[in-house]
């Protein structure tokens, strides 16, 4: 399945899953089933294609969106210590993206004199390509082996050249998962790791409701733009006729489950068609659909988590007004 093309010397890709456009059973299995449940839901890892992404980039330097900047500031103050507490000499990062945020960890790791090879691993191939000619050059001597891949169906063995590792999982990503799949995710992931490795978790933390909820309804409107951008994908990858002006975004913060649900609403009594699907959908005037789950996080909660997935928590560092927190964990 791999198919490994090297670049240059120092970066390689290992492309475990095709990324693009083309139709996808993942996508049609999930919307067929989200779409008769009694509440209607979509996946949301297909927020992200070109346009999502670029949305999602705008939302992260929203006044209201605390938790990116929160993230990079804990970064920024404390990277030294995650990387001594850490000592790893390869940084594998899952949904890498641009690593804009990583590049602080890389810098940190270089000035303690351990820094071997980045991993990113994400499933978009083109980002991931930019993202390592940037780093090989900005870091020489780095070496850079992308996986192309999707972290809940093709996380197998990564490579690891007998190096201590360190896996980040940043942006609170792992908040999107519901609680089994994201226990498996994290099982997973700490089955990845030797003795000497450790997971980097980014997690957003429970709050005050008022601060969560303007983070994801901002009054720009970026985010009605990004959630229902889903639609779009919709449209295109499953020939369906959602008409974007039909919905509107909400998203409200559940206290009882601590997290934020995205939903869009119907405004109007209306059917959908998705050909790709052959079935058509009816929506009620009113009627909710939920897109995504981010559930927010407390020191007993992340405990919690780790435990469940056989990891043990080693230190956790939050921004300076407690928003956001990152925790280093590893094997039990
Ligand atoms: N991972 C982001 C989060 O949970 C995703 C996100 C931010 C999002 N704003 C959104 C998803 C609005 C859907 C709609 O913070």
């Amino acid at each position: 399945m791999a198919e490994p093309s090297a670049s240059t010397d120092e970066i390689t890709v290992d492309v475990r899953r095709a990324s693009g456009d083309g139709a996808d059973a993942d996508l049609e299995a999930a919307v067929r089933s989200g779409l008769v449940a009694h509440l209607k839901e979509l996946p949301p890892k297909y927020f992200y294609d070109e346009l999502g992404s670029e949305l999602f980039e705008q939302i992260t330097e929203l006044p209201e969106y605390y938790p990116t900047r929160a993230e990079r500031s804990i970064l920024e103050l404390h990277s030294s210590e995650i990387v001594a507490a850490a000592d790893a000499q390869c940084l594998v990062e899952l949904g890498s993206g641009s690593a804009s945020k990583t590049r602080t960890l890389l810098e940190a790791m270089r000035r303690a004199g351990s820094l071997r090879t980045y991993v990113p691993v994400d499933i978009s191939e083109e980002i991931t390509r930019q993202t390592a000619t940037e780093l090989v050059r900005e870091f020489p001597g780095l070496r850079v082996h992308g996986v192309i891949c999707d972290i809940e169906n093709d996380l197998e063995r990564l490579p690891g050249w007998g190096q201590r590792r360190m896996i980040a999982f940043l942006g609170g990503t792992v908040g999107n998962f519901a609680r089994a799949p994201r226990r498996l995710l994290l099982q997973r992931i700490a089955s990845l790791l030797g003795p000497a490795d450790t997971l980097l978790l980014g997690t957003d933390l429970v709050k005050d409701r008022s601060l969560l909820e303007a983070a994801y309804n901002d009054a720009a409107g970026v985010t009605d733009r990004f959630n229902k951008n889903v639609l779009s994908v919709l449209n295109r990858q499953l020939g369906a006729d959602f008409d974007l002006d039909r919905f509107e975004h909400f998203a409200f913060y559940d206290a009882d489950e601590e997290r934020i649900e995205m939903r869009l609403r119907s405004l109007a009594d209306q059917s959908v068609k998705i050909t790709g699907l052959d079935m058509t959908v009816a929506f009620a005037d009113g009627e909710e659909m939920r897109t995504e789950l981010s559930h927010k996080f407390t020191l007993p909660s992340l405990e919690g988590l780790y435990a469940s997935a056989g990891l043990q928590l080693v230190e956790v560092w939050t921004d300076p007004d407690g928003l956001f927190a990152l925790s280093l964990a590893r094997p039990v």
